[in-house]
This record gives C-alpha cells, structure tokens and sequence, in this order.
C-alpha cells in the first residue's frame, strides 16, 4: 500500500482489496459476537478496530481534496520541492475512534443490562412491579453506572480535546492560549476518578519512609498532578512533531507499550506479569483486571485509526496529521491512565516527551526566542536534515544567565553552539540550535534524511519505553517495599 507522492484520492485495486478484506472479516466475526451472547468485549474491540483501521485509510484518502478546499492544508518544509497536502487529517481518525467507540458502547454493557433489566440471560427471574425496589425505580441498582460513566467522560474529553485541535488546524491558534486547555477537558475525567476510585495516596520510596510513613497522602495535590498530566500529554506529542511520520509512529509505539503493559494484567498469571514482578503463584483474576480491560478498549481503535493515518503520513507524507491527531493520542494516553490508574506508569513510558519538554522549556517559556517552527532544516544541497538554529543578531544577545545556561548546554553536548568575536574581541554567541530532542539527535548523529530521523527517534522511543516497563516490573522493588501490583 504505497500510493505515489501525489495528491491522489481514489484507492488502488490493492488497496481496495486489502481494506475490504479487513473490513469483512471484522464484520464476519461482529456478526458472530452477536449470536454468541457478545459476552466477549475484547475480541468486538479487536474487530471495531480492524474495521476503524480500514474506514480511516479509506476516508483519509478521499477526504483529502475537501480538506484542502476547505483551508486545511499546510507545506511539507523538509522537501526540495516544496508541496501542499492536506492538515488535520487527524480530524478523520478521531471522528471515525468516536463513532466506534460508541458503537462499542452497547457490547460492553450488554451483560449488565441483560442482567439488571432481567432480559436475555435473566428471563427466568420475576421483577414484581410492586417490589419496593421497582416503586423507587431502581431495579438497574445492579447495573455498572459507574463503569459507564468512566467510559461516557473519556469520550466527553477526548471530543473536547478533538474539537480544540481541529480550531487549532484552522485557526492556528497561539502556544500560550491553547496550552491549558486539555486540563479543562480533563474535569470530567478528575470527577469520575474521585466519585470512582479517589485514591490520593502515593507509595513512599523505602529511603524516605522513616520520614513519611509507608504512604503519603497527597489529597488535592494528586489532582494538580493529574491536571498537570493532562496538559503535558496532549502538549508533549505536538511539540515532538515537524518531520514525516513522527507525531504517529511515537504515539502508535505508546499505545503499544500501554496495550502490553495490560496485556501483561490480563494474561494468565504463569506466563507475564507476577514472573516479571517475582509473584509467581499470586491467584487470578487481578485485581486491576477491569481497569486494563477498559484501557486495552480504548487503545485498540485508537491503534486501528493511527495506523492507517501512519500509512499516509510516512515518509514521503501524503497527508499531515494535524493539531488535532497530538492533541486526541495525548488525550487517550491520559484518558487510559488516569481512568486505569496507572498515571505514573504512562509517565515512564512518555521518557522521550519528558524530555523534550523540559530541554525545549527555555523557548517556551520565552528564555530563548521560539520561532514559528523549531523543526529540523532542510537542506537542498545535500537532502539531509540538520539541526534548525535560533540566532542571536549583534544587537540582541542572549542575557548573562541564559548565555551561561546555553554554553553548559554547549560544553555537556546538549547544544550546538556557535561562537564569534565581536568587535570589542569578545566571544559570544551567534548561534544556538532550537531546543528539541529531534534537534540534539541531528546535533548527536550528524545529518540525516528524514525517514531515518524519524525511524531512530521511533526505536529510541521503544527502546525507553521497554526499559520504563522493566523499572516498573522488575526494579520497582529494590525502592519500594510494596507494589500496587
Ligand atoms: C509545533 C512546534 C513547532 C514545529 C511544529 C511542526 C513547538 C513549540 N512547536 O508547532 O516548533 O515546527 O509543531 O509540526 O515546539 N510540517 C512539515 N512536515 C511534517 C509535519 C509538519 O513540514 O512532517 C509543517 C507543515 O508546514 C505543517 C506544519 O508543520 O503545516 C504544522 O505545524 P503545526 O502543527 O501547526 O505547528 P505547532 O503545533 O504550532
Ligand atoms: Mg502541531
């Protein structure tokens, strides 16, 4: 499936075959789910998203003409010739991962309400219309409300968050006024993990707990934490952006990680998760069963719908993901660990954006100037990327503790620095990379084409992200003397 570079918008007969194929057999075992009672959420999850995967390459490829009629293109930088496609197609993949989500809706609940309303499964069970319970209108007590709720405020922030993304594609909306707003579409998410779960506690490390007692009750300073964690996963994934492919391929490889850290609570305890922790023996189901359940529903479609947006926008792109494709991963991710409980978990497989937020917080935070774009330059002569510069004009040069700053960046090789002799024969700086990670490892590893950055930074977001996952499973230990596990 690899289209010319063109602004093509049929399918090829390839294509089409392929994606019908998919499409079919998701249908053929939907179809099948439903005889079957569809007591069996994962495996309609499985086929949503094989079907989610094939409507979004589909619709990508055919709605690319009316996106750009409609002013949602943007230049492809790093390219000797410079073309138009078409922006935001992360639009397509977020409305096609909501419309499956809700299809989804029913199949989770199915045997709730079968149960609760004494349908199918539970005909056999008399509800007496003068039951007291019946009179109050609670005969649904037994229904899982608050599973439904977790579920129903995930989607009311992650169609927030799509909405602000996709005005952000249109109207380019400024850094600093679009920076918090993932925090408000986290309300609901705050709420129902405080009516659901409320835990406020955080495991203290054994060196301080002579000092701090076994746990530390944070009580509203974890819900700063987790505002804070909303703003920053949205955020970091759009500030790791700017060559073909990279907005994607990290966050399908963060979706991954999240998927096999529940797999490793959802598989039969002998194989994963206790031997990895060193609890062989420990009985099943986990506790933690039913949040990473509802984690691996929300991943799987997302995964179906990146991976098609992944097949347009690799290099060469045919199409940009858009503000509003970072803006709805960054989301899932916080969505997944907030409402699974595993907040700190995500964090240790968001190493690379920790990073990269932190190295950039000098430009964003108005240190250093922050130009338009920090993405890596392009040049024609040789067709490799290189690290894009902030520079420093004679008359404005940086201030003495951001110059000291930026010379230890230098002199640790976190930074290219360029240096000149002024009039008065005093060096100072005239250059500086733009602070980002994608910059330092082009400062690292020299030139490169675009594809290969883009592959690198991929498998170094893998490989940090599978050293994170044997901290939390292997080494958790040797600091904490229990873990939630
Ligand atoms: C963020 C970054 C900015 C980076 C930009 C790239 C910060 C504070 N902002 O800004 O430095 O340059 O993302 O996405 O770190 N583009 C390409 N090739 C690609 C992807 C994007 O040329 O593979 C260009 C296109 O012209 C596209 C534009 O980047 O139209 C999209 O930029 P946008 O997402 O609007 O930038 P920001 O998110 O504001
Ligand atoms: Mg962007």
């Amino acid at each position: 499936m690899s289209p010319s570079p063109s602004t093509q918008s049929s399918l090829t007969r390839n294509e089409a075959l392929t994606l019908s194929t998919i499409a079919s057999a998701c249908l053929t075992i939907l179809a099948n789910a439903l005889r079957e009672d569809a007591d069996i959420p994962l495996i309609v999850s499985l086929a949503l998203s094989g079907l989610a995967f094939s409507a979004s390459y589909a619709l990508i490829r055919w709605l690319g003409p009316a996106f750009m009629r409609a002013g949602f293109r943007g230049v492809d930088l790093a390219k000797p010739v410079r073309r138009e496609i078409p922006e935001g197609m992360g639009a397509v993949c977020a409305a096609v991962y909501l419309f499956v989500m809700i299809v989804f809706v029913p199949f989770v609940f199915y045997r709730d309400v079968v149960a609760a309303t004494s349908g199918g499964g539970n005909r056999d069970v008399v509800v007496s219309l003068r039951d007291e319970a019946a009179e109050r209108g609670v005969f649904l007590h037994r229904f899982p409300h608050s599973k439904l709720a977790s579920y129903l405020s995930a989607m009311v922030s992650l169609h927030t968050v799509a909405s602000l993304g996709l005005a952000d594609d249109l109207f380019d909306i400024r850094w600093r006024h679009k920076f918090f707003i993932p925090a408000f579409a986290a309300i609901p998410l705050l709420v129902v993990y405080a009516v659901d779960f409320g835990v406020t506690s955080v495991v203290v490390p054994r060196l301080l707990q002579p000092c701090l007692g076994p746990l530390l009750d944070l009580g509203g300073l974890y819900y700063v934490y987790m505002a804070a964690v909303a703003i920053f996963g949205p955020n970091s994934i759009n500030i790791l952006a700017g060559i073909n492919g990279i907005e994607v391929a990290q966050s399908v490889v963060i979706a991954s990680l999240l998927a096999l850290n529940d797999a490793l609570y959802l598989l039969p305890p002998s194989a994963l998760l206790p031997r990895l922790a060193g609890l062989a023996g420990k009985p099943y189901p986990h506790p933690a069963t039913d949040s990473h359940l509802f984690s691996l529903s929300f991943l799987l479609p997302f995964l179906g719908v990146s991976l098609a947006l992944l097949c347009h926008n690799a290099y060469p792109a045919r199409v940009f993901v858009g503000d509003t494709y970072c803006y709805f991963a960054g989301t899932v991710f916080v969505v997944v660990g907030i409402l699974g409980h595993f907040s700190k978990t995500l964090l240790l497989l968001l190493v690379p954006q920790i990073f990269n937020f932190v190295y950039s917080a000098p430009q964003l935070f108005g240190l250093v100037p922050c130009p338009r774009h920090r993405m890596p330059r392009f040049n024609a002569r040789t067709g490799l990327l290189e690290p894009s510069v902030t520079t420093w004009p004679d008359g404005k040069p940086p201030r003495k503790a951001v110059e000291w700053g930026l010379r230890t960046l230098g002199r640790l090789g976190l930074l290219r620095v360029v240096v000149d002799k002024g009039e008065d024969g005093k060096e100072r700086i005239v250059e500086t990379s733009n602070l980002t990670l994608l910059n330092l490892w082009l400062v690292w590893r020299g030139p490169m084409k675009e594809s290969r950055l883009t592959l690198e930074v991929t498998m170094l977001q893998a490989a940090m992200g599978l050293a994170g996952l044997v901290v939390r499973y292997r080494l958790a230990l040797l600091v904490f003397s229990q873990d939630n596990i």
